[in-house]
């Protein structure tokens, strides 16, 4: 491990509280010169460091950078590997290439910033640096393609259950299906699963679930485009080491809930938290905009609508969203 990383790895397993330069040069094995310029580096790549004078160096609660070191330190044990990136073009985008490349199951792939976040149906996913969380897990789950709303709906109920553990259950987040996660009725967080199938067996060769968290108001506030339906978790309010607690939520959650993605007890979790059933909505397809009233999930997680005419349908997939007041 590099002197930065193990560096890092301390401050976080003692933050808040100073360790002095000869500590950490003794504990990592290196010079006193060495911790400096491993300080400086670290600074360099925007982490706050403070240092006391005769005390050492500290990370203050509040430092919000994201990194393996600070997720790691509160995650503990996992079974997952960890990787943690400044800036990509898309978690899952890289994480698809890995998997083609064959690497195993469990891979967790999380960057600071996107520069080519990608959405549902072929849009953008806002990604600014700093305010996010970018996250792709790569599953191999013995699964039929069919079987694929599981993943896509247990994660929605993974970034709720993170989302309340973090906050103590001051924010509770809902989901508007299929897989969009919202607090006071905007767009906290959006869902991408992409999956390879085997042509043979129809079963899944593997699965890049992607997530994007807006966790605090990016600088200069959302694109225009979006500014209407998207918000943040905290807004403008200082939440101290924010995305590192929240990444290590998720992760834990998503360790457990992706361990039998067919196992459906989180179902009755997922129901639960529905913000459109008994509500008026408009089905998308084929870009046709249809009325519709939703009438709720069934044990295969699909949608069941009522359109104006009096026929029902169940979807699978595609899109709803909320009718405006008329
Ligand atoms: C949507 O709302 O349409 C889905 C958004 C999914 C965004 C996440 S961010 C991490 C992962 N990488 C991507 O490029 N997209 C997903």
């Amino acid at each position: 491990m590099k002197t930065t990383q193990r560096v890092l790895e301390l401050l976080e397993q003692n933050r808040g509280k100073a360790v002095s330069g000869e500590e950490l040069a003794g504990i990592i094995g290196v010079s006193r010169n060495a911790v400096w310029k491993a300080i400086e580096d670290l600074r360099s790549t925007g982490i706050v460091i403070h240092a006391k004078t005769k005390r050492g160096y500290f990370l203050p609660d509040s430092d919000n950078s994201l990194s393996k070191e600070g997720i790691m330190t509160l995650l503990g044990s996992t079974s997952l590997k960890v990787d943690v990136r400044q800036t990509v073009t898309s978690t899952n985008d890289l994480l698809k290439q890995l998997a083609v490349n064959g690497e195993p199951a469990g891979y967790i792939l999380i960057a600071s910033e996107q520069t080519a976040g990608k959405g549902r149906f072929g849009r953008k996913f806002y990604s600014p640096n700093g305010s996010g969380l970018y996250i792709s897990m790569l599953l191999r789950p013995d699964m039929k393609a069919e079987d694929s709303l599981f993943i896509t709906t247990s994660a929605a109920v993974a970034v709720c259950r993170a989302i309340e553990s973090v906050t103590g259950g001051r924010i509770r987040p809902m989901i508007k299906w299929v897989n969009d996660i919202f607090v006071n009725r905007k767009k906290v967080c959006g869902i991408l699963t992409e999956a390879a199938v085997s042509f043979e067996s129809g079963m899944l060769d593997y699965a890049v679930l992607g997530i994007g968290i807006n966790i605090t108001a990016p600088e200069g506030d959302f694109p225009e485009e979006i500014k209407d339906i998207a918000t943040s978790l905290f807004g403008d309010m200082e939440q101290d080491n924010i995305r590192n607690r929240l990444a290590a939520e998720l992760i834990r959650e998503l360790e457990k809930l992706m361990a039998d993605p067919l196992d459906k007890a989180y179902l009755e979790d997922y129901k639960r938290r529905q913000m459109l059933i008994d509500h008026d909505i408009i089905v998308i397809k084929n870009d046709q905009r249809r009325p519709a009233r939703a009438l709720g999930i069934d044990k295969r997680a699909r949608l069941g609508v009522r359109y104006e005419d009096g026929s029902t349908e169940t979807l699978i997939s595609g899109e709803v969203s909320i009718k405006p007041k008329s």
